[in-house]
């Protein structure tokens, strides 16, 4: 059945299902295809993620090659925070985080898939974690109260969610006055050919639901967010015997010539307010890696 087609239940439904599927599927798989889905390239090793093992708290057993970006290098967590995972898989970032919060700090990863819950609370049980927790719900409505959360972090997750301007008014809703938020997403600049727009597979595949950048942004400064900052850019290319799953060799062609870009971004921004608030340290954290990074507050995103 075509995306387009479905109702956003029906969508939300699909998505579920297939992560219920991939929580069992092989990292490599995985990171061979997109976000899991869509089938297996034999060219390319890693499509979106990013490489996790260097960072400090990782956890290989909740590394399911599932990522777009590392929120968590990104996300200013500190000592004593409460951070908030959405869409939290096999608690990949939640480990991350707990590494940055500490003993003293909390994480709450939620995610609606039932298996990868199941499997995030094996990982937390079986490194003795009593302050990571994995809560069952949807990231369009948040199971969390208002203003609890110092940072929030996502990986790839928001553009599988029909409604994404819900979400980020939700993040604002549970963030504390001067909390921040890091996310990793793929966002699109100029259109997808529509057999790959309107697919199922590319949807749970983390392409077809991701929407225009601006749009994005958009979405972020209307729910009332300040200081908002792409922190890290990069495109992501489909490989093309993926592509050719989807498209005629002169579709393909066309697209690759077409300046449709597909990108990986990790997207800062704080919720007006005293409080703990991030430092403004985006830039000095992302070092040279990245040409399009610009400082929170500088207005240029
Ligand atoms: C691409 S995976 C990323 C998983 C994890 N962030 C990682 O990097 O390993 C997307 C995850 O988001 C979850 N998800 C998608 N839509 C959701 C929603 N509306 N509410 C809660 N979780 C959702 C899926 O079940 C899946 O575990």
């Amino acid at each position: 059945m075509k995306s387009h087609q479905k109702s956003p239940e029906e969508l939300k439904e699909t998505v579920r299902q297939k992560y219920s599927q991939i929580s069992e599927q092989a990292k490599d798989y995985n990171a061979r295809s997109c976000c899991g889905a869509g089938g297996e390239s034999t060219k390319v090793y890693n499509i979106m993620t990013d490489d996790y093992s260097e960072l400090e708290g990782y956890n290989a057993d909740a590394d399911l090659g599932l990522g777009c970006g590392l929120p968590t290098q990104f996300a200013q967590i500190k000592k004593g925070d409460y951070v908030i995972d959405l869409g939290s898989g096999a608690g990949n970032d939640c480990f991350v985080a707990r590494h940055e919060a500490g003993a003293e700090g909390k994480v709450l990863g939620i995610d609606f898939a039932e298996p990868m819950i199941a499997k995030a609370r094996q990982n937390a049980d079986k490194l003795g974690f009593n302050n990571v927790e994995f809560r069952y719900g949807d990231i369009e409505e948040l199971p969390a109260s208002d203003d609890v959360a110092d940072v929030v972090v996502s990986n790839c997750v928001l553009n599988l969610v029909p409604d994404k301007e819900k979400v980020f008014t939700e993040i604002h809703r549970v963030l504390k006055p001067g909390g921040h938020f890091s996310i990793s997403d793929i966002v699109l600049e100029g259109d997808l050919p529509e057999a790959l727009r309107e697919d199922a597979e590319m949807y749970a595949g983390c392409v077809a639901g991701a929407i225009q950048k601006e749009t994005y942004l958009g979405y972020i400064k209307e729910a009332g967010f300040e200081d908002i900052t792409i922190q890290k850019e990069k495109p992501i290319e489909i490989p093309e015997d993926i592509l050719s799953q989807y498209l005629a060799e002169d579709e393909i062609a066309e697209f690759n010539s077409g300046g449709t870009g597909i990108y990986s971004i990790t997207v800062f921004a704080r919720k007006a307010g005293e409080g703990k608030s991030a430092k403004k340290e985006a830039v000095t954290m992302l070092g040279n890696a990245n040409a399009n990074a610009c400082e929170p507050g500088s207005g240029c995103c």
